[in-house]
């Protein structure tokens, strides 16, 4: 079996404090097997490298390894990645496609961001957990599989379970061994050595001089609390080295790279979108225009209605909720201050999938409007991701506290992500 140190070295793992080489040396134990393992820890933590531990002492590394994020992938075509589809089973499935759990057959899944994953995706892979067994989407033919699963989170699962937002016989199912990585800041030893590290892997790569902490300044570093973890300290050692002339780094200077500077408390972290701090008035703006945009998408709606059926009585009936959501209600003095936290998704801006074909008037004013419509949407998707960019920046991509801030889902943050190829 190979020692600890030696699967540091072969995988680039810095550190030596014993949480980091306890859990290591759990993943060589359990390699061999083709037990179910979840990896736990916050965001940062190096979570990653766990499964490729796994995979690579085991006899199936001569199989595929294959990576997913189960954040990243949309709900909508999920079940289709992981477990293939059958050809015509969907719009836009015009060929069979195997899915991982095909292709992976024999070596191993690493499902990343497991506590993301649909409840109906977590039904399947249940069942493929218990006896190998699947099903390609749109077919009813039975197949086998042969995968070893490493799962990852840094979600609190129990919360996920108590929420019902995931199954808590999956979740057994999966923890069957659990390797958990701890925050930097309860493995202060390795603070120091993962900067040289970082510092020294910078110099090379930007070709100059390692840059080096003073006393005070590695004091600092290692009583911060690290909420990004060694993500967190890789791109502050990035930062220090490509724009810090002066080499020798002093405290003052390092305080100036770490967020909320000058103290080791907590991170303050804001969940509510009430809490929510856009720190400059531009982007107080932005989310304003954000929610009369959403605003004018919806009385668009309403006027589509109006002028498809005439009615109007049947269009207020249809429309009730949405009639609610403009004009607030009738009986409400404030009809004009409608309170946003009940339409949390305010930054998503509509698609513009309304059918023309049902409108029989106006038609060249329609097309006009539609135009410039795109324009305006244009500009604000640019608002949009701008937005987001910075609220990742500010939560050092942290994906969970950023849609939090944004006040949308994590679910609709990730498709923006991934729109906007971030
Ligand atoms: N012990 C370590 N030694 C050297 N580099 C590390 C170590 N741990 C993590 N890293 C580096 O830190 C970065 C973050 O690690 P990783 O992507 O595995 O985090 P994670 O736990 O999966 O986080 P998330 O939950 O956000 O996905 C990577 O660039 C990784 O190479
Ligand atoms: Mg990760």
């Amino acid at each position: 079996m190979e020692s600890v140190q030696a699967i540091k070295q072969r995988f680039g793992i810095i550190g030596n404090s014993p949480a980091l080489n306890r859990a290591i040396e759990k993943a060589i134990q359990v390699a061999p097997t083709d037990i179910s393992v979840l990896v736990t820890g916050e965001s940062g933590v190096g979570k990653e490298s766990i499964p490729k531990i796994i995979h690579q002492l085991s006899h199936r590394k001569h199989n595929k390894y294959i990576a997913v994020n189960c954040g990243a992938i949309p709900e909508g075509t999920i079940d289709s990645e992981l477990f293939g589809h059958e050809k015509g089973s969907f719009t836009g499935a015009t060929q069979t496609r195997e899915g991982y759990f095909e292709v992976a057959d024999g070596g191993t899944i690493f499902l990343d961001e497991v506590g993301e994953l649909p409840l109906t995706t977590q039904v399947r892979l249940l069942r493929v957990l218990e006896n190998g067994e699947f099903l390609k989407v749109g077919s009813s033919k039975v197949q086998k599989t042969n995968v070893r699963i490493v799962a990852a989170t840094n979600v609190n699962m129990f919360e996920a379970i108590q929420k019902e937002k995931f199954r808590e016989d999956l979740f057994y199912r999966l923890s069957t061994v659990d390797i958990h990585l701890p925050p930097l800041r309860e493995r202060q030893e390795d603070i120091h050595l993962l900067f040289r590290k970082f510092a020294s892997d910078f110099a090379l790569k930007y070709k100059m001089p390692t840059v080096k902490l003073t006393d005070n300044a590695i004091q600092l570093l290692i009583k911060y609390r690290w909420s990004g973890n060694i993500r967190q300290l890789r791109n502050i050692a990035e930062q220090l080295s490509v724009l810090e002339q002066n080499r020798t780094i002093s405290a003052e200077t390092l305080r100036s790279y770490l967020p909320s500077t000058g103290t080791n408390l907590p991170a303050v972290i804001k969940t509510s979108k009430s809490e929510s701090d856009f720190s400059s008035e531009r982007e107080i703006l932005y989310k304003v225009l954000f929610d009369m945009k959403s605003d004018l998408n919806d009385l668009k709606k309403l006027t589509m209605e109006l002028m498809k059926h005439g009615n109007v009585k049947d269009v207020e009936k249809n429309n009730e909720s949405l009639i609610q959501k403009i004009y607030g209600n009738a009986n409400d003095e404030d009809t004009d201050y409608e309170d946003t936290t009940d339409t949390p998704e305010v930054i998503s801006i509509p698609e513009h999938n309304q059918k023309v074909e049902d409108v029989e008037t106006n038609l060249d004013k329609y097309h006009f409007a539609e135009e410039i419509e795109e324009e305006e949407t244009l500009s604000l998707q640019d608002k949009e991701l701008e937005l987001i960019k910075k609220s990742l920046e500010r939560h050092h991509g942290k994906r969970k506290l950023a849609a939090a801030e944004l006040g949308i889902s994590e679910r609709t943050l990730y498709r923006k992500i991934k729109q906007y190829d971030l």
